[in-house]
């Protein structure tokens, strides 16, 4: 029998487990009840509530204006609606960077508030002692490596990270830091697909790949580009689902034609 199997609830043990036994991992975001609880029902095993919620439902050019309690409010939104998918929230910049008690704090607000399971964390040696002090409290954690979203102005864009030599060998470096501290998987995200493979191969939590080839433990994407609802942002590692942003304005479309030619409600659909 495969280790996740769909009637089981996903925990961070589950993850360790399918990487040992070799199955793929599957990971989706959702900031809604609504499609959570459909993400939840498709048999997905982690479901992240991510700061992307700052571009796909705020529509911010970037991720860094999430608060903390933007972030809360998109969690209690997802925990309402998931019955097995494992819960990862995104902290939010701002809210554990340079401090680690402030990520203690920023850690502990999010578990109490919103009832997910886990938080996921931006970068590698900088933030490993805000990781450590998360981890005393009993939250797991999720590392984020390669492009991590919140420090676009440090990078100045969201091309590929790491194809030289020492960022790659730092990204290694970081990856066994993260496992050594005791993160329980880590995203990596738009990295050459060998620099992956040599990650994924060099430690033994699961890697999630965004952008970063076959060779990760498991994949993730975030659910309004891989449904086509945001066509605005197309990357070569996203692979679109459907092509909701014409059904959905085709459905708007109809709608209001019939509602201006009187043909909505009919007397079937009134009281
Ligand atoms: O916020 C997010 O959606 C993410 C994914 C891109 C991994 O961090």
């Amino acid at each position: 029998m495969s280790v996740h199997s769909t009637a089981r609830k996903i925990t961070t043990n589950t993850l360790q487990e399918m990487k040992a036994a070799g199955e793929q991992i599957t990971m989706l975001t959702a900031y809604d009840y609504s499609l959570a609880k459909l993400v939840d029902r498709g048999g997905v095993d982690v479901i992240l509530v991510g700061d992307s919620a700052s571009n796909v439902m705020a529509g911010q050019a970037t991720t860094v204006p999430m608060t903390l309690d933007h972030m809360i409010y998109h969690a209690q939104c997802v925990e309402r609606a998931v019955d097995r998918a494992l819960i990862v929230v995104d902290m939010p910049f701002g809210s554990y960077q340079g401090n680690s008690r402030l990520a203690l704090e920023s850690a502990i607000r999010i578990m109490k508030e919103s009832n997910g399971h886990s938080v996921k964390l931006e970068g590698g040696s900088e933030i490993v002692e805000s990781i450590e002090r998360i981890l005393t409290a009993g939250i797991p954690v999720m590392g984020h490596l390669g492009l991590t979203p919140q420090s676009i102005y440090k990078f100045g864009t969201y091309t590929v990270r790491a194809k030289e030599g020492e960022e790659a060998e730092k990204l290694i470096e970081d990856a066994k830091l993260l496992e050594a501290a005791g993160c329980f998987a880590i995203v990596l995200e738009k990295i050459p697909s060998d620099l992956a493979k040599r990650v994924s191969e060099a430690i033994s939590i699961p890697t999630i790949g965004i952008g970063a080839g076959p060779d990760c433990d498991g994949q993730v994407l975030v659910l309004h580009d891989m449904l086509g609802i945001t066509t605005d942002f197309s990357p070569r590692f996203l692979r679109r689902y459907l092509d909701l942003e014409n059904q959905i304005e085709d459905a708007v479309k109809r709608y209001c034609d019939d509602v201006r030619s009187g043909d909505f409600p009919k007397d079937s659909e009134s009281y």
